[in-house]
């Protein structure tokens, strides 16, 4: 299958997707993967840039497009409206781009993508991150506490990291792969990875991601692993 998989800046449910994307891409299928301008920070920010590439050498059909290489007009979701995906995927999605799709905004790479796949009639799946009113648990990229950190030559996680990315009392995220080998080795505790933080969900938020069902063409899954289950469906059609 032809997939076209859109990510926006949200930490939440973001490594889940990646594994779910990779594995898709590892299967044979053609992967064009689509960032926003957040997204590609927060990437970078939970060590993933290394994986997303990974992904794209799988295949020489396989790509990357950011949004800040994109005209104004977004070029490559007018292509979708001659059928060169066989489907799309948006996860995670975020609050923000939630908000702006159901009130039919689109001045987004991601926004515009999905106002497209539904002039071009292409399924599109949709992984929402704001659910329902409350609290939620997630983990927020790693970092150094600066209250803890020694900066000495012996630092184990500088030592052993095989990116060169800990550069004490800093990550270079730039570096980081997320393989997590510094996990628990600061003598001093200083070095957080992992960490869950909650965060209260807004009843606006969560209002939108209902109104996505409204939309003709959207399909919205709440877990990951739904994403495969809805894929498998539209091949058999
Ligand atoms: C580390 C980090 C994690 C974030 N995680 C989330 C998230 O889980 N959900 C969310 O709605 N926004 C999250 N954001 C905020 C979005 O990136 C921000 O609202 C951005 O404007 C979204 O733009 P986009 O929808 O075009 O990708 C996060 C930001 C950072 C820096």
């Amino acid at each position: 299958m032809k997939i076209l998989w859109a990510i926006t800046g949200a930490g939440h449910f973001l490594a889940e997707s990646l594994s779910i994307l990779e594995n898709l891409a590892l299967d044979d299928n053609i992967v064009t993967i689509t960032t926003s301008k957040a997204a590609d920070e927060v990437i970078q920010l939970y060590g993933f840039n290394e994986k997303i590439e990974n992904i794209v050498s799988l295949n020489y059909e396989n790509k990357h497009i950011k949004d800040e290489d994109q005209e104004f007009s977004y070029p490559l979701s007018g292509k979708l409206t001659h059928q060169k995906y066989d489907v799309i995927i948006i996860a995670p999605l975020t609050a923000n781009s939630t908000a702006k799709i159901v009130h039919g905004i689109a001045d987004t790479l991601i926004t515009n993508i999905a106002a497209q796949s539904g002039k071009g009639q292409i399924p599109l799946i949709v992984l929402p991150v704001d659910q329902t009113p409350g609290l939620i648990t997630t983990t927020i990229p790693p970092y150094i506490r600066k209250d803890r950190c020694v900066v000495h030559e012996n630092c184990i996680p500088m030592r052993l990291c095989p990116n060169d990315a800990i550069n004490p009392p800093y990550i270079d995220k730039s570096k980081c792969v997320s393989c997590h080998i510094c996990k628990d080795i600061c003598i001093n505790d200083a070095l957080v990875v992992d960490e869950k933080i909650e965060l209260y969900i807004r009843k606006i938020d969560a209002q939108n991601t209902q109104k996505l069902s409204t939309i003709e063409n959207i399909k919205t899954v709440y877990q990951p692993d739904k994403i495969v289950e809805y894929i498998k469906k539209i091949e058999k059609e």
